[in-house]
């Protein structure tokens, strides 16, 4: 799938001066896990239990992508997940999946939500997705509909 490279400029250029896109790196530990926590329940993770699931995600680049976007300081200050899912219906049809959206508190409202949406859209299309869904609470309907989604359906789950 494309990696944050090769994001089209349109993308990339959108961003706030100094800020990038980049892939997931094996070295984000802290810094991606404390921007997770404004989303959900982290947990304590070991150095190994993460090594060996960004192992597996690097390994199966053509299902995951996790991108970043980087501030002027140098620092992961945003983070977003695609999983594309292969299925048999529609003529073998790709779907991709977007996941674990957040934002360092102290970055919300700069549009990073949106340019990390936009990017993940982008590689689902390029990827060969005939479309992209994802889960989220009533209070960010607002933001996924400012991101070009709409709504269709809802949510359940059974949690184990
Ligand atoms: N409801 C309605 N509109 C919103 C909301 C919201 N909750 N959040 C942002 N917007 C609007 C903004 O006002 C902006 O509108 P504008 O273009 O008219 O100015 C537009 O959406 C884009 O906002 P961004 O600046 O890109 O938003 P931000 O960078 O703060 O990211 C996000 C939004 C991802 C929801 C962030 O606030 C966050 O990390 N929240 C906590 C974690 C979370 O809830 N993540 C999403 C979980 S769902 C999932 O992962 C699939």
């Amino acid at each position: 799938m494309l990696k944050a490279a090769s994001l089209p400029s349109e993308i990339t250029s959108a961003l706030p001066e100094g800020y990038y896109f980049r892939d997931l790196q094996k070295s984000d530990k802290g810094e991606v896990l404390a921007v997770l926590a404004v989303l959900t329940t982290v947990g304590d993770i070991t150095d190994s239990a993460w090594d060996e699931r960004f192992e597996y995600i690097s390994k199966h680049d053509d299902t995951y992508t996790v991108l970043c976007i980087v501030d002027d300081g140098g620092k992961v200050c945003a983070t977003g997940s695609l999983i594309v899912e292969r299925k048999f219906i529609r003529n073998c049809g790709l779907v991709g999946h977007i996941e674990d959206i957040a934002v360092a508190k102290d970055q919300q409202g700069k549009k990073l939500g949106l340019r990390m949406i936009h990017a993940l859209d982008c590689i689902a299309e390029k990827a060969g997705c005939y479309k992209s869904i994802l889960d989220c609470s009533e209070s960010n309907k607002g933001f996924y509909e400012k991101c070009g989604f709409k709504f269709a359906g809802i949510e359940m789950a059974h949690y184990y």
